[in-house]
């Protein structure tokens, strides 16, 4: 296997069979091999630092059913909340004084918020801080709302697409959702010009090592600016309660296929690794991550963001979560950097 793995670092891609062989034979000696050629590149490319964004889960209402997640509509055990515009800017003010650069805000599909409200707090937050990067989660929107919240000043996208396989999608979601659909917005929003993250879940329900070499080779297509992965974790009022989860082994080697093949890409340690396994999101970064996402979400509504059980960082404060991340990557030996955290293109300049 490990000269497929210097393949791959040389030609930043191998082919889809190629792809599934290293997934499905590779030993444990391989992975150490794999995580070390990653370090390399993302030392090149992002030496010691770790970037930081701001998490806030603003609304756990949505519209969609996607049968792994815990906020689903269908969910009657959720808590819902929504929290009001100068709730969101409370929680960039406590972020902004803790170091934050970037805010993520994360939500269900939920229509309350119209394309006029969210614009408003786009304005308002990029007013307060325009020194920070502005990231968007909210899901499938029509190319016009994209258009307009691009046009107030959000600067990213985060829209995972879950599987690139058509059939794969159909099992994890409702009929009234489509891959080609999920796909035309990820196109759509790199055209607008939003630095753009996919991502998808490694273990979800049915998942193939096939499935995962066509996520990476979408990805190699896509060229995103991120891409989010973390394993996938079953939630107790959903259809798939009974799945089971994905490996922190086979998460961090997928890490590291990715930052051979988008050596350039921002690659969180995501909270779901550190769910499974309390060292996930260090191993995280040494199998090639660079970004850290902690939560600025007030710890009141904390526990009701419950995608998935057993979420790690529902009791702290923002504070808290900021100084227990510094310190976790210290004692690996990087380094949180205090900046809006763009990403790197192949010559080291900032990719729009
Ligand atoms: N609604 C927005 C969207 O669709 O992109 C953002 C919120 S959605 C909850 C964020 C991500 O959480 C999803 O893209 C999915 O990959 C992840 N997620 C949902 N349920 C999960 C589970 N049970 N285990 C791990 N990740 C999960
Ligand atoms: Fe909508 Fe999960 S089903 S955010």
């Amino acid at each position: 296997m490990k000269e497929l793995i210097d393949q791959l670092y040389k030609n930043t891609v191998l082919t889809k069979e190629e792809y599934t062989q290293l997934i499905t034979d590779h030993t444990a000696e391989d992975s150490e091999y794999l995580f070390s050629l990653a370090r390399k590149i993302r030392h090149e490319y992002y030496g010691n630092d770790v970037y930081i964004r701001g998490l806030i889960e603003f609304t756990n209402y949505c519209k969609n059913d996607c049968l792994y997640c815990g906020i689903r509509k269908s969910n009657k055990n959720a808590d819902r909340y929504r929290l009001t515009k100068d709730e969101i800017l409370e929680c960039c003010q406590s972020g902004y004084e803790l170091g934050f650069r970037t805010f993520v805000l994360q939500g269900g599909e939920d229509p309350y918020y119209t394309d006029e409200i969210i614009i408003d707090i786009i304005q308002n937050i990029k007013d307060r801080y325009p020194d920070c990067a502005l990231t968007l989660s909210v899901g499938e929107r029509e190319h016009d709302s994209y258009q307009a919240f691009f046009d107030a000043g959000a600067d990213r996208y985060l829209l995972r697409h879950e599987t690139a396989n058509n059939e794969h999608y159909g099992r994890l979601h409702p009929h009234n959702l489509s891959l080609i659909h999920r796909k035309q917005c990820l196109y759509d929003l790199k055209a607008i010009g939003y630095q753009v993250g996919c991502g998808f879940m490694v273990g979800s329900p049915y998942q193939t090592a096939e499935n995962l070499a066509e996520d990476i080779l979408f990805i190699k297509e896509l060229q995103p600016h991120m891409v989010g992965i973390g394993p996938f974790i079953a939630q107790h009022d959903t259809p798939f309660a009974n799945q089971p989860n994905g490996t922190l082994e086979q998460t961090l080697f997928m890490l590291g296929l990715l930052r051979l093949t988008v050596p350039y890409a921002l690659l969180p340690s995501t909270t779901a690794l550190g769910t499974i396994h309390p060292m996930g999101r260090e191993k995280g970064i040494l199998a090639g991550a660079n970004v850290v996402m902690p939560n600025l979400s007030p710890v009141s509504v904390r526990k009701k963001y419950m995608l998935y059980d057993n979420k790690i960082c529902t009791g702290d404060e923002a504070a808290e979560c900021r100084y227990c991340m510094q310190k976790r990557m210290e004692a690996i030996g990087y380094h949180i950097a205090v900046s809006r955290g763009d990403a790197k293109s192949i010559r080291n300049e900032i990719i729009i």
